[in-house]
Order: C-alpha cells, then sequence, then structure tokens
C-alpha cells in the first residue's frame, strides 16, 4: 500500500501544510535483486530517515524507493506553491496514486522483460502484463486475447486505418470517417489518401453527432473500414455507436474502429453489443500512465491487419516490441479502478458540470453550449463566450489551466476544427473553452473557476467595442461593416 501520507500529498496539492517536514513510513514487500523468488521478502523501505520531503507545498513530492539500497526522488519542476486549478482533463488526466502504487515495484525489483521465457524475472512481467490485459478487456467486454499493447492512442489509430485498408487494398479502397475526428484519425486517412485510398470525411450535424443515413449513403461496395470515434475531445459528444454497429453488420467485410480514448472507463462500453472490431485506448486519459495504450482487434470473425512494424513479432504479430510492463501495469490498475468507480465518478462529474454550467451561464449572457446536451460526456463541456476574444480569455485566465481546444491543435490560432464542423461562425469557435473535470476535481475549485471566468469575461467584454454596440441594443447582424 502505497503510504497514506504519500497518498494525501499527491491528492491534495493545497491542503499540504506548509515546511512540514515528514518522513514517509513506508513499509514495502520487495524481492531484492538476488533473490527474485522471494517477493515475500520484506524490505522496510521507510524506517528510518529516509531523504525526506523538505517543502510540501514547493518542492518535495518523494517516493522512497530503495531498490539497490538507493533513494529515489522526484521533485516537483514547479516551485510556485499556488499552480493553476487543473480543468483540463482531456489532455490528460492526473495519475491516480492507486495506480502509481501498483506501477512502482515494476520499475525496481520486478524489471524483467514480460517476453523473457526462461527466468522469474520474465515469468512475473509477463504474469503482470496479463493480468493487466484482463483488466483492459474487462471494462469494454472483449476477451483478454484481443488486446494489444501499444504506446497509446495515436498509435492504436494508425494500426487501425493503415492496418485495415493496407490489408484489403487490392479488394477495397475506400474508407469512411468524421471531419470531428482527433487529427491522428485524420492525418492517418490524409496519409491513406496519398497511397491512393478514397476517403470520405462525413459532416457532423450541428450538435456534433453523426447522421446514420448519411453514413449508409456513404457506404460503397469497396468500403474497409468505418472510423468514428465515441467520445469527442473537444466537445465531449457521444457518437450513436450501438446504433452505427448494427447498421455496418449489415453489410459484409467492413470493420468498425472507434477512438475510445476519451470514453474508456467514462461511459459503458461493449464491444460486443456495439458490434465493434477495433477500438483505441489510451493509458493516461483514464487516470493511467502516459505511454502506453492498446487497441481491442476482434478475433473471431478475425481482422486481419497490416502491422505498422517489424521486428520481434510481440503482440500476436501486430505490434513488435516489448511491452512497456510497468505502464501496461498501470494502465491495466487504471481499469480496474474505472470499472470500479465509472458511475460514481460519472455522477460525481455530472454534477460539478451542472454547478459550472449554472453558475457560469447563470451569471453571463451569450454563452453557448457547444454540440448534443443530452447524447454527452460530462466531464467535457465546451461553452463558447460571444464578443470576446479566444486567446485574451485564455491569457487572462492564468489561474486555470484550461483549454481552447485539443491539446495537440491548441498551439495553432486556427478556430477549432471541430466547433467549424458544428457549423459556428470563426468567432464562436475562436472564443470557445473546454472545461475537462475529472476525478480529482472538486466543488471548491469549480466554484473558483466560475467566479474568476465571469469576472474576466464581463471584464473582457467591457472592453470591447462589439459588447457596446449590443448593449446598446445594435443588432450586430445588421451592420455594415467597412472593408
Ligand atoms: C480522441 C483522442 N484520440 C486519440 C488521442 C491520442 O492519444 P494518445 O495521447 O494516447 O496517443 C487523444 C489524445 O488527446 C484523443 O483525445
Amino acid at each position: 500500500m502505497l503510504s497514506k501520507q504519500l497518498i494525501q500529498r499527491l491528492s491534495t496539492k493545497s491542503l499540504a501544510s506548509k515546511n512540514s517536514v515528514r518522513a514517509i513510513q513506508h513499509t514495502r514487500k520487495l524481492a531484492t535483486p538476488s533473490a527474485p523468488q522471494g517477493m515475500a521478502t520484506t524490505v522496510d523501505a521507510g524506517s528510518g530517515p529516509l531523504s525526506a520531503p523538505k517543502d510540501l507545498d514547493n518542492k518535495a513530492i518523494i517516493a522512497p524507493l530503495d531498490s539497490f539500497g538507493f533513494n529515489i526522488t522526484a521533485e516537483r519542476k514547479s516551485t510556485d506553491p499556488r499552480r493553476p486549478i487543473y480543468l483540463d482533463a482531456q489532455a490528460t488526466t492526473p495519475l491516480d496514486p492507486r495506480v502509481l502504487d501498483k506501477m512502482l515495484p515494476w520499475f525496481t525489483n520486478q524489471y524483467g522483460n514480460p517476453h523473457s521465457r526462461t527466468h522469474v524475472y520474465g515469468w512475473e512481467s509477463q504474469d503482470g502484463v496479463e493480468e493487466a490485459r484482463a483488466h483492459i478487456a474487462g471494462l469494454i467486454g472483449a476477451d483478454a486475447k484481443d488486446i494489444i499493447f501499444t504506446s497509446g492512442a495515436t498509435e492504436a489509430n494508425n494500426m487501425s486505418i493503415k492496418g485495415v485498408a493496407r490489408f484489403n487494398k487490392n479488394r477495397k479502397k475506400h474508407i469512411i470517417t468524421t471531419q470531428t475526428e482527433h487529427k491522428c484519425v485524420l492525418d492517418s486517412c490524409r496519409q491513406m489518401q496519398e497511397e491512393g485510398f478514397d476517403v470520405t470525411y462525413l459532416p457532423v450535424q450541428t450538435n456534433g453527432l453523426v447522421s446514420l443515413e448519411e453514413l449508409e449513403k456513404a457506404i460503397r461496395p469497396d468500403t474497409s473500414i468505418v472510423s468514428i470515434m465515441a467520445v469527442n475531445n473537444e466537445i465531449g459528444v457521444i457518437q450513436p455507436l450501438k446504433e452505427i454497429g448494427q447498421l455496418l453488420r449489415k453489410y459484409k467485410g467492413i470493420h468498425f474502429h472507434t477512438d475510445a480514448a476519451q470514453a474508456l472507463g467514462k461511459i459503458p462500453m461493449s464491444v460486443q453489443d456495439m458490434n465493434i472490431d477495433l477500438m483505441s485506448l489510451s493509458g493516461h486519459k483514464i487516470y493511467g500512465p502516459k505511454g502506453v495504450g492498446a487497441l481491442y482487434v476482434r478475433r473471431r470473425p478475425r481482422v486481419r491487419i497490416d502491422p505498422l512494424f517489424s521486428g520481434g513479432g510481440q503482440e500476436r504479430g501486430l505490434r513488435s516490441g516489448t511491452v512497456p510492463a510497468p505502464l501496461a501495469i498501470g494502465f491495466g490498475e487504471a481499469c480496474r479502478i474505472g470499472k470500479l468507480e465509472m458511475q460514481n465518478d460519472h455522477d460525481r462529474i455530472s454534477v460539478l458540470r451542472q454547478r459550472l454550467l449554472d453558475g457560469i451561464i447563470g451569471k453571463l449572457d451569450h454563452v453557448n453550449l457547444n454540440g448534443s446536451e443530452t447524447a454527452t460526456y460530462p466531464g467535457c463541456t465546451n461553452l463558447s463566450f460571444a464578443f470576446v476574444e479566444g486567446e485574451s480569455l485564455l491569457m487572462a485566465l492564468n489561474d486555470v489551466a484550461l483549454s481552447s481546444g485539443s491539446a495537440c491543435t491548441s498551439a495553432s490560432l486556427e478556430p477549432s476544427y471541430v466547433l467549424r464542423a458544428l457549423g459556428a461562425d470563426d468567432t464562436m469557435a475562436h472564443s470557445s473553452l473546454r472545461f475537462g473535470i475529472s476525478r480529482f476535481t472538486t466543488e471548491a475549485e469549480i466554484d473558483l473557476v466560475v467566479n474568476k471566468i465571469v469576472g474576466v469575461v464581463n471584464k473582457l467584454r467591457d472592453m470591447s467595442p462589439l459588447w457596446e454596440m449590443v448593449q446598446e441594443g445594435i443588432d450586430l447582424r445588421t451592420v455594415e461593416w467597412s472593408g
């Protein structure tokens, strides 16, 4: 078990008392390197003065891991005790301390290559990885053998689209996806166009959902794969996967892929009920570690893909390369916890979202909720603030870690392509904020953010000549602007 103090420090950043210096009492069952079979050898890793945390608010998060007799410390990079409130859970979720606890031994004593077949180091890592695989499968109603570990959802999406298209290239030349997919899906499709495939980028309705009629119209005899995401990373809308799966079942030989990076552990999903053939998953969107993900690849009936990598033939020959056991095991633990706590998380996050919406929409006019109000994951809420410039808004909100869209595109000043696909005009697409609420977000944080947003939007609007005109009752649509 992770020590109580460490859990507290990891999860309650602001509660930690200043300048408190306390050694972590940490007793862990560790194997010594010389006694690998001695997993029960108890090494007291924490009695005695370990290199103790220094200033809780300032620098120290210290995990005493005395592998080989070294104390390993991890100091926070930031020396600012007042970190911004984190509301960017779609970019990444904080690592659940329970996941970290599960991972730690696999970084230190149990470091075997899970593909080593000749000794206990390998066997125990393999067991850990297989247990993790079962937890991941359990969260999506799959068989453990159908789970292929990857470096993340980007790789899984590339594997699915390129892999299926290339495998079937002699008979099928058509791919269907939507205009609001994650960049890595869209870019994989563009790459396939360069290789001679046709791609249909389906438009979405103003609520962000695909129309089943449009989808059916786009299907061709040579369509090999349909890729439609589960939960959108910018606006949180949930696509009707079950209905899409039912529709595609009618057409033999079309593979249904879904990018479920933002859906795993957030909403119930079943590859069987939804007739999904390939599903991309990511560790760091479900309170697990970064750098690991998975692809569900159906075995019955068997889905065949061209692998992206050549190499040792690990992971059913579909993904060569050593499985990073500590990360995979952390991902598995995150899924185990996710399964147990999904409903509870969802209920809590729904309440927090409502509090956020009531607070903001109750106090500000001309705020638009982007995407469907009902088919949505409450932990991802996207609002546009009319008469406010998005970049100024983000800059003024420097004590809240928020994004105006996906982490991958927020570096560009281009308005979000997702919001434009919904029909938002450029100014509304420019003035949007995505609120990512996580398992660890608190009511107090939501209240602080509401106050901050209301204050900043009012201030920016007070400086805007457009806002002044609106206040004077001028309908801006009737104004003829000189060029
Ligand atoms: C919907 C979606 N797909 C794919 C990805 C990429 O995931 P990863 O970081 O695991 O490669 C993300 C991450 O932002 C995402 O939100």
